[in-house]
């Protein structure tokens, strides 16, 4: 407990610091753009006499911010304790000259080779027990209190400087935090983690039935740290542990921030590895920042090319993302970094974005609720590891192709900030994504086949092509809002989440289930109830057995006739008033004639539980069915296949992004006159060359 204790004694420090400062000037810091465009730079790179240059250039591209410092560390504090800030006030000048706020990054993603040579403590550990070396980036242990401490002190250094200069809207803790640390340190922040959790160690071993292959422990110390096959109640603690671990790391920067700097400076940090990224809860992460940013990249995760195959933009994998982001703080967000054309590190070809598919990918983004999109990065970095990413500007400073379309995006924020000020996308529908649920299920999908990411994929294209605007919000999210809220996997229901689940039903809500719902306990122990756990008695029925399947099935009932596979629940035990909705055909023995799909009125609502995964023609009937049973008004633009339509909602007004994503162009009629807001005057019709974007604005009903 030792290391608890200090943690709390370097917070105390550093507040009793903060309060020290609370007495300077207030200051005006310059508003927030409402719509911001920008790019990473890195002027410590570069001779300060092409500052200038770089700077005239984004100001041509129509920039109106640039993100600076976050992996300036070795150029902020040469030596320890000997701090060279200088350079970054001239920086940070430079851009305001050229109309540009700034968001600064603390450089704690690299740590300089003084630091990690004196205190090689500091150093992160992988799984196989091998401490990483200076010469990359994030080789720091999250758990470690020394870092911690070096942390603050370079923050405090910032934030001391630059916590009221007016041209810092935003600061970025870290960049894309990303792995856990296996040392002792980290070790022995896990047991007492547990230890916390569980109180006694006989409580820890009742709830993962430790019985089970002896793994009964007499101490906390016993217990491995592991992210192999170990038992599922310690991988998801393990999870969590991680989880906290990053929220503690981040809350140290968090608190030296508050303590200094002025109050319209936001706290954000731009979440990387793509918004589905599971290595730990970012809902979390984001819950205690200002404001949430993300970094989208093609190309890698759930946006792997070998599924999408071309690492061009996949308007529902893309949109789902920036849903997902969305949905963690249910507020607009920022993009703090998307590639210019290309990246450097796809795992196939890091071919290039069409011409104008960038522009057409940062107005996507502005359609799911982004206020900001900036580019990683401007220009080209003459050496390190990333030479050959797409840039604004080559090398020598001067432009590249892609910068044109690129400017013309610029242009078009500059003349739609306010028009898009203060609007957000306004959803009637939600899909639940529960991170214990994730990775309960990722412990073991049981059936290879089964890829919830897809499950949830197949839904949200569903619903989206229904409504043209789906949330992604976490289970105890309010959800009074929404008419209808699917939960396509929700494994681990836990008694919270269960009964607010229920309110939601009995209030008027419709609650759909889809396959492997409620298998599990906030432990992930198994439920005795069997499925959906908690909400059977809700439901009014029960899973019998659940099937992994090879081939697909017929089913057949209310909502017509298509076929599932992959996996399948039969129900039993079934209440009076539960009724069948959708039957299991000929083909498979153990489910012919049972159960696929129940629903039961409750209160003034109704939940429904989907066994099955079904195909995408039954999926998109049962969601058009789900959409109409709910009341949800349909479609709001009728555009053609391939043209997506985002809509952002005001106090007065709804403007609606269309970007065609066909393979050529598109012309279709609007439901009525609307403003055109990028060329001026009213339309009634839109031509949309391929990659074309309309934003197209009418009174609010
Ligand atoms: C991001 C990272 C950037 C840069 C970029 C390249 O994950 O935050 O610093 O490395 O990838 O695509």
């Amino acid at each position: 407990m030792n290391l608890r204790l200090s943690v709390l004694t370097g917070l105390a420090a550093v507040s009793l610091l903060g309060a020290a400062r609370a007495a300077s000037p207030a200051v005006t810091i310059d508003p927030t753009p409402p719509l911001m465009l920008g790019s990473a730079w890195y002027p410590e790179q570069w001779p300060e006499e092409q500052w200038e240059s770089d700077l005239s250039y984004m100001q041509q591209a129509g920039m109106n911010m640039v993100r600076i410092g976050e992996f300036a560390w070795s150029s902020l504090e040469p030596s320890e304790g000997n701090y060279s800030l200088d350079w970054m006030e001239r920086a940070i000048e430079a851009a305001a000259r050229h109309g540009m706020v700034v968001i600064l990054g603390t450089p704690t993603d690299t740590p300089p080779a003084w630091l990690t040579t004196k205190y090689p403590e500091v150093l992160r550990v992988g799984e196989d027990g091998r401490q990483l070396q200076h010469g990359s980036r994030r080789h720091f242990s999250i758990g470690s209190e020394k870092y911690r401490e070096l942390c603050a002190q370079i923050v405090t250094r910032m934030a001391e400087r630059f916590g009221h200069n007016p041209h810092v809207i935003a600061w970025q803790i870290g960049n894309e935090y990303t792995e856990d640390s296996f040392d002792p340190e980290s070790r022995a922040r896990f047991h007492a983690w547990l230890e916390d959790k569980y109180g006694s160690v006989d409580a820890l071993n009742k709830h993962w039935v430790t019985a089970y292959w002896s793994q009964t422990y007499d101490d906390f110390s016993q217990i491995p740290m592991t992210t192999g096959r170990a038992n599922p109640g310690l991988s998801l603690d393990y999870k969590r542990f991680v989880t906290d671990t990053w929220r503690s790391f981040q809350r140290n920067q968090l608190d030296v921030l508050r303590a200094h700097v002025a109050p319209g400076q936001l706290i954000t940090t731009n979440l990387g590895g793509l918004g589905w990224a599971n290595r730990f809860n970012r809902q979390q992460i984001a819950a205690d920042l200002d404001v949430i940013s993300w970094d989208e990249y093609l190309g890698s995760g759930y946006d792997d090319v070998s599924k999408n195959g071309t690492g061009h933009l996949n308007p529902y994998r893309s949109g789902s993302t920036h849903d997902l982001v969305r949905g963690w703080r249910q507020q607009n967000f920022w993009v703090m970094e998307m590639a210019p054309g290309f990246v450097d590190w796809s795992p196939t070809a890091s071919n290039s974005l069409d011409k104008g598919e960038t522009r057409a990918m940062t107005w996507h983004a502005i359609a799911h609720g982004a206020d900001c999109v900036a580019y990683w990065q401007w220009r080209s970095a003459l050496n390190g590891q990333e030479q050959y990413h797409g840039s604004l500007v080559g090398p020598d400073g001067t432009p590249v192709p892609v910068f044109e379309e690129i400017a013309q995006a610029g242009a078009e924020f500059a003349r739609m900030g306010d028009k898009l000020a203060d609007t957000t996308p306004e959803s009637d529908v939600a899909l639940l994504h529960d991170y214990d649920s994730r990775w309960a299920i990722d412990f073991n999908r049981f059936s290879r086949r089964y890829d919830q990411m897809e499950v949830l994929q197949s839904y949200y294209q569903a619903l989206r092509d229904q409504t043209q605007s789906v949330d992604i919000v976490v289970p105890l999210a309010p959800l009074n809002r929404y008419k209808l809220v699917v939960a396509p996997s929700l494994n681990v229901i836990s008694a919270d989440v269960a009964q607010h689940l229920i309110d939601y039903v009995k209030a008027g809500g419709h609650l759909v289930l889809g396959p492997r719902s409620g298998m599990k306990n906030g432990f992930n122990a198994l439920n005795q109830e069997r499925q959906p756990g908690p909400l059977v008695p809700t439901l009014g029925a029960r899973v019998e057995q659940f099937y992994a399947l090879l081939e697909p099935v017929p089913v057949a009932g209310e909502w017509g006739k298509g076929t599932i596979d992959i996996w399948a629940e039969i129900f039993d035990s079934l209440a009076p008033d539960t009724e069948v909705l959708m039957r299991y055909g000929a083909g498979n023995a153990w489910l012919e004639g049972k159960p696929a799909v129940v629903t039961r009125r409750v209160g003034a609502g109704r939940i429904t539980y989907i066994g099955a995964v079904l195909d995408s023609s039954l999926m998109a009937t049962t969601a058009a069915r789900l959409v109409t049973d709910a009341g949800i008004e349909p479609v709001r633009l009728d555009v053609p296949a391939g043209v997506s339509v985002g809509r952002r909602v005001g106090a007065d007004r709804e403007v609606f992004v269309v970007i065609n994503l066909a393979d050529g162009p598109r012309e279709f009629a609007l439901p009525g006159a609307m403003a055109d807001l990028l060329n001026g005057g009213q339309v009634e019709r839109l031509e949309l060359p391929r990659y074309g974007v309309a934003v197209v604005s009418r009174p609010k009903a």
